[in-house]
Parts: structure tokens; C-alpha cells; sequence
């Protein structure tokens, strides 16, 4: 039996407040969907500070509820309180992160991709008793929007300005055009980006998650791109058709699917001869110690709810991980028969790997 030390005061009261700031933030979740939700963040950043009893007016929300949400958000630094006026105001930062679909740090994709661990949980437990998987499509229902809505902004800010350009000769092909797979494309917002950037050049988004590619085919008639520049079809990283193509991409997609070899083998298969294989993950370093920080904590906590399930589902059940890192994604990428591999871009969410025959 082993015999724990006497804990030790300072230690313990270190660590009891920063575990009462976890679960503030675990509290909070709930909080900041209602915030989005119901268009509160969007009215104090557009109408500017207000009261409770202002709130509501805007709004058309109870009062008694706001009053508690508002007191909430201001003891989590979300909004800021002036006694004098009683007024809550969001500040710009904040607007950034709770209100602006367009910012960099739009972290409220993020918020609900938390919401639906908590209901993947008892899955997930079963799960872990079993060994096996909770396939993609068996999992909390709007987690695949909080997905897509978490990695959009990084999507939407670096995509077209830095990872394309960052790999040898694509810019050029894209911009004569060229023919382009995104596989395990989700909701297709990667796919959208760049079929809106390089009007020349032909997409089709794969994905085995037949409302994935449902709600994909929506966003590209609501963005007006018709069927001759973007089409989504259901369909695995391992048996999709068509090509050859001159850019295959998988945009956080490659760790979650059961065997990311016999993915990278078909692609392979798929390519043009000088094609190139633009493989976006998870920003991860190679060992656990270079992972133990703030994303490391965001993406283990993904992996261990999300991914992994999605992976152990599957043939194969590769289970990679969401923090894989660059060695071992590049040894499977290798077993796909790509002899040239390296990270072209990184930001502090994703790293993005340039495979080539
Ligand atoms: C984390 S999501 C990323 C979706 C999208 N690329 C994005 O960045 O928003 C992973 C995607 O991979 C898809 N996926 C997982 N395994 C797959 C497989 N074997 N074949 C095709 N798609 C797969 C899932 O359905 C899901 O849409």
C-alpha cells in the first residue's frame, strides 16, 4: 500500500486556488454559450455598456436572469462592472474573444467544444472499460459545429496568408488552377476559404460523416459557390475518388481517423505526380514534456473525449492522438510512401506539415 507524505500547507493552498479558478472556468461554460447564444456579448459590444434592466430591454430577456449572468461574467473578468453607473461593459479584448466571428482569438467554438465533452462522457467511460470507440457520429450532437466553430478563425487568418504560400510551387498552381481534395473536411469552412480565394482552381471536400458534408454542402450555397468550383461528397480518407490531384489537404482531421497510414497510402494514390500533401494538426511537440502547457491541456482534453474515440471506432484504431507531434505523424505519413516531409508553417494552435513524394 503505498503511504501518501503529509500534504503541505502552502503547497495545498497554492494548488486548492488554482484548481477553484478551473472549476470557475468549468462553471462558465454554460455562461458563455447562453452569453452567444442569446446575444448578449453581441449587444454590449454593439450597443455599448448597459444595466441589467437595459439588458433586458435590448435584449428581451428576464432581468432577474441577467442580473445573475452579468455578476457572474464581471467575477470572471468577462465584463467589466462600474459601481458608479452599474453598468457592465464588454471590452474591446473581450469582444475579440466572446463576440467578434472574425478575430484571430474568437474562443467561443472553444466553449462548446467543452459543453460537449460533458455529454460524451458517459460514452467515453464505457469506452475506456472497453477499449474500443465512440464513432464521430455517435457523439454529442452539436460538437461538430463547436469543432468546425473552434477552428475556423485559425482557418480563416492563416490558411490563405501563410500555410498555402508557406508550401514549394502551390500558390502558383492554385492560382493557374489546379484540382484540390480536402479530406476529413467537416463542415467545409477550409474547403470554402480557399475555393472563395483561388477562383481558378476546382475543390471537393471528403468526409465519412454524412452530416458533416450535408451541412458543407449548405455553407458553399450560402457563400453563393456553385457545384463547378466546390462539390463535398461522403466519403472515407481511404476509398474517395477522383484526381489526380495537385493538393490533397487534411485540416485536423489525420489523428482522428482509425488507420492514417492506409489514409496516407490512398492519397498517395490520388495525387499528380508533383503533387503535394498539406497535412494541418494540432501544434504538438514530440514529447510529453513539450506538451505540459495551456494548449497541450486544451488538446489532451479534446483527445482524450473526442479524438481518440473517433480513432478507436474505426479500422485500424491507430489512436494517434490529438498531440501527436511532428515524429510520429511523419512516420505514418512515411508509411504512405512520401519520402519528403517537413513543417512548412505553425501558429500556436495547429503546425502544418508539407508532404511530398
Ligand atoms: C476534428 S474534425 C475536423 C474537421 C474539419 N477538417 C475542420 O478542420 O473543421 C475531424 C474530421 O475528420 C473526419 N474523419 C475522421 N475519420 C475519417 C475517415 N477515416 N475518413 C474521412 N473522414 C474522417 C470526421 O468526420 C471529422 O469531420
Amino acid at each position: 500500500m503505498h503511504t501518501q507524505r503529509t500534504p503541505d500547507p502552502d503547497r495545498l493552498q497554492a494548488f486548492v486556488g488554482q484548481v477553484l479558478n478551473d472549476l470557475g472556468g468549468a462553471y462558465s461554460a454554460s455562461l458563455v454559450k447562453l452569453g452567444d447564444r442569446l446575444g448578449l456579448y453581441r449587444s454590449l459590444r454593439d450597443q455599448g455598456p448597459a444595466t441589467s434592466t437595459e439588458l433586458a430591454e435590448r435584449t428581451g430577456c428576464a432581468e432577474r436572469y441577467l442580473r445573475e449572468w452579468l455578476a457572474q461574467q464581471a467575477a470572471s473578468g468577462y465584463l467589466a462592472w462600474d459601481p458608479d453607473s452599474g453598468r457592465f461593459e464588454l471590452p474591446p479584448e473581450q469582444a475579440m474573444v466572446f463576440a467578434n466571428e472574425d478575430s484571430p482569438v474568437y474562443l467561443i467554438g472553444g466553449f462548446e467544444n467543452a459543453a460537449t465533452t460533458f455529454e460524451n462522457e458517459p460514452k467515453v467511460a464505457d469506452a475506456f472499460r472497453s477499449g474500443g470507440g465512440v464513432a464521430w457520429g455517435e457523439q454529442a450532437q452539436c460538437m461538430f459545429c463547436a469543432v468546425a466553430r473552434f477552428f475556423r478563425p485559425g482557418y480563416e487568418h492563416h490558411l490563405v496568408q501563410q500555410w498555402l504560400p508557406a508550401l514549394d510551387g502551390v500558390v502558383e498552381k492554385l492560382e493557374r488552377g489546379a484540382r484540390v481534395a480536402d479530406v476529413g473536411c467537416g463542415h467545409g469552412h477550409s474547403t470554402l476559404i480557399m475555393a472563395r480565394a483561388f477562383p481558378n482552381s476546382r475543390f471537393v471536400g471528403y468526409d465519412f460523416h454524412a452530416d458533416s458534408i450535408e451541412a458543407a454542402r449548405r455553407h458553399a450555397r450560402e457563400h453563393g459557390l456553385g457545384e463547378d468550383r466546390v462539390r463535398f461528397e461522403v466519403a472515407s480518407a481511404k476509398d474517395f475518388e477522383g484526381g489526380p490531384f495537385d493538393l490533397v489537404t487534411c485540416f485536423d482531421a489525420l489523428h482522428d481517423m482509425g488507420d492514417p497510414a492506409g489514409a496516407a497510402a490512398h492519397i498517395n494514390t490520388r495525387l499528380a505526380p508533383d503533387g503535394t500533401w498539406m497535412i494541418v494538426e494540432p501544434r504538438a511537440g514530440d514529447d510529453l514534456g513539450d506538451n505540459l502547457n495551456p494548449v497541450g491541456r486544451l488538446f489532451y482534453a479534446a483527445s482524450t473525449m473526442i479524438c481518440l474515440p473517433t480513432s478507436l471506432a474505426q479500422e485500424t484504431g491507430a489512436a494517434l492522438g490529438a498531440q501527436a507531434g511532428q515524429r510520429r505523424l511523419s512516420g505514418v505519413i512515411a508509411e504512405g510512401g512520401f519520402g519528403s516531409i517537413r513543417r512548412a508553417a505553425e501558429t500556436p494552435f495547429n503546425m502544418v506539415l508539407e508532404a511530398r513524394r
